[in-house]
């Protein structure tokens, strides 16, 4: 029997599609011609984005229940239902490097307000994603719902490689990426029987212009010794998407070089 990895077709949305990795994976769903539809918060590049993709784009505030019902109810109605989603949007340590300001503050002195963003975006906008998607999914009987977690719902940073960096690690993103990767687990077992199956994906540090130091230190921390590239990641979205995954369900699939390994 051939393995049968391929999504030309599939009706995918990908929230969270304008940043390090969402473009990455936006343009090589694009190449193996699945039916992409690309989501992103107002203000971001998502319509521009799909524009250059020839593909749909919408405009979701994460943070919105109204604005994720909405979204979701316009993604299915323009392809006629989904057959995978993609839960991708995140406060990251890169994006709160990007919005300025003192993102990281020492755990004694953290400000309640920067910890409830992140949950809101990074896990309750998991929760809602999920629940609107899976109700597209149950009408069809089928799909696949893929979170994205992070080798930091898994294991503890070591705070020593952030050492004189301006990115560092933040409690909220682990809180919240170990949440998502308990939530997978729940929806998986609650919509097994519908034919819908959930799995999360962890991946590891993904290189994007990290100065030398930071990037030796990584790879001193990690078995293959290097941070991943962009595209090395998207693979196993193909495969969560494919056919050839059709008994995996519940798993968090951890892409990271062998870092969690040690
Ligand atoms: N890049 C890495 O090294 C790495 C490592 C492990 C896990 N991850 C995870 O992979 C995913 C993508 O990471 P990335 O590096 O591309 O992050 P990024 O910060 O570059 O992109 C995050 C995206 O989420 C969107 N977003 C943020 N708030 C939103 C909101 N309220 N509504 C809708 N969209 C919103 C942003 O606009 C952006 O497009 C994230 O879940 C991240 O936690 C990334």
């Amino acid at each position: 029997m051939r393995v049968n990895t391929d999504v030309r077709g599939k009706r995918v949305l990908l929230l969270g599609a304008c940043g390090v990795l969402g473009r990455a994976h936006a343009r090589a769903l694009v190449e193996h011609e699945a039916q992409l539809i690309v989501a992103d918060r107002p203000g971001s590049t998502v319509l521009d984005d799909a524009k250059a993709l020839g593909i749909p784009g919408i405009e979701v505030d994460i943070a919105q229940e109204f604005a994720i019902i909405n979204g979701i109810a316009r993604a299915a109605e323009l392809f006629g239902g989904l057959d995978g989603a993609i839960f991708n949007a995140a406060v990251t340590s890169e994006g709160l490097v990007a919005g300025g300001g003192n993102a990281f503050p020492a755990f004694e002195d953290y400000p309640l307000a920067l910890w409830q963003k992140a949950i809101d975006i990074n896990l309750t906008g998991a929760f809602l994603f999920a629940r609107e998607v899976g109700k597209v999914l149950k009408d069809a009987k089928r799909g696949s719902l893929i979170n994205i977690a992070s080798i930091y719902g898994v294991v503890g940073p070591d705070h020593s490689i952030y050492d004189g960096q301006l990115l560092r690690s933040f409690p909220a993103y682990s809180a919240s990426k170990a949440g998502i990767i308990g939530l997978t687990r729940w929806l998986a077992t609650w919509w097994a029987k519908d034919g819908i199956r959930v799995n999360c994906v962890s991946p590891g540090g993904v290189y994007n212009g990290h100065d030398e130091r930071f990037t030796t230190a990584y790879g001193n921390r990690t078995p293959m010794g290097r941070m991943a590239k962009r595209e090395e990641i998207t693979g196993i979205l193909i495969y969560l998407l494919s056919d050839s995954s059709s008994y995996c369900t519940g798993q968090n699939l951890i892409i990271d070089g062998g870092f969690t390994s040690w």
